[in-house]
């Protein structure tokens, strides 16, 4: 059998929906030999377990615990869902209390039971602030720790390639940037359709600006629309692209999609959010690549609303003052 790696991947929240299809696609995707799914509700995890022992995948040891302990020990590699799921009306930033909470038990245990894990996709909302809050408290380096936010931009892609009436394929160079929230950048940038720069469709009949505002607002309600169709929070996107995730930081497939990472650079401080980046076995790296003036504009609004969030988190008393990070995380 070849796995991308023998060494333990832990699933957090593996009893609920984003967690289970986890659990699945990293089974079929061979991504390691040895998968613990951890949740506090065992009954829930239990039957997880047993469905994919149902399925028979060959090579692979699947176990199971209600043990924050032992699921995080020696854990090399960690997928967590673990926080509550947005409901119809909610933002995700509504989700900020108790999810903040539970990020900042998770990043204490990370540091507790597997300080010397390498890599870390938190997929929980907020994103960008429970990734920023299991950085600080896990002691990891800023490279170790990325967010799911590339949904925003395989839904532009997907908007874009059902405006023009084409293969989702064939529209490339979607980006969105910013937060996983309701202040995120789509971006045209960089995109093409069918190989035409999507700057030089904007603006003609084939794309009015009006047209590209929808799209982009129909890529920012993306999640939204999920819980509007099927009456709960997505579930295979998430499972599927954060699997492909941390099989890059594993050695597979570099991930060149925005992941949500820590940025402390160009006037942006102490903040985690999705850039141009690029996830592979050294970790996740990122670039401030040349934006138009708006998009620039909108990275900088989206930036603002970040701190608020993340500044939020700490009058709360749920995390310490940014001036006191060092002392936590001396890699931050
Ligand atoms: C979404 O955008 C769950 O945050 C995820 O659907």
């Amino acid at each position: 059998m070849n796995f991308l790696t023998n060494e333990k991947l832990t699933i957090v929240g593996a009893a609920g929906m984003i967690g289970s299809n986890m659990a699945q696609c990293a089974a079929m995707m061979k991504l390691s030999s040895n998968i613990c799914l951890y949740d506090p509700f065992a009954k829930g995890l239990e039957g997880v377990a047993e469905e994919l022992y149902h399925c028979g995948f060959d090579g692979v040891n699947i176990s199971w615990t209600t043990d924050v302990k032992e699921a995080l020990t020696d854990a090399s590699y960690i997928i967590s869902s673990g926080g509550a799921p947005r409901k119809e009306g909610m933002t995700r930033e509504d989700l900020l209390k108790g999810n903040a909470q539970i990020a900042a038990d998770f990043g204490r245990n990370v540091k507790k039971y597997a300080p010397n894990c390498k890599h870390i996709v938190v997929i929980f909302n907020p994103a960008d602030i429970t990734g920023l809050i299991v950085l600080l408290e896990s002691g990891l380096k800023p490279n170790q720790v990325t967010t799911l936010a590339a949904l925003d931009s395989t839904r532009l892609q997907s908007e874009l390639a059902k405006h023009f009436g084409i293969a989702q394929y064939k529209v490339q160079g979607c980006v969105t940037l910013g937060g996983h929230g309701e202040k995120m950048i789509p971006c045209a940038s960089k995109a093409t359709v069918d190989g035409t720069p999507l700057l030089k469709l904007l603006g003609t009949d084939k794309l009015t600006k009006e047209q590209f505002e929808e799209i982009k607002q129909k890529t920012i309600q993306g999640g939204s629309n999920i819980i509007a169709l099927r009456g709960r929070s997505s579930f295979q996107s998430p499972s599927f692209v954060s699997v492909e995730m941390i099989a890059a930081a594993m050695g597979g497939e570099p991930f060149k999609l925005p992941a949500g990472c820590y940025v402390n650079t160009n006037g942006y401080d102490h903040i985690l959010m999705a850039m141009n980046s690029t996830i592979d076995k050294t970790g996740v790296h990122y670039q401030l690549s040349d934006l138009t003036a708006e998009e620039k504009a909108g990275l900088d609004a989206s930036y603002k609303h970040l701190e608020e969030l993340r500044d939020q988190v700490i009058e709360m008393g749920i995390i310490a003052p940014v001036k006191d990070w060092k002392t936590i995380n001396p890699n931050l």
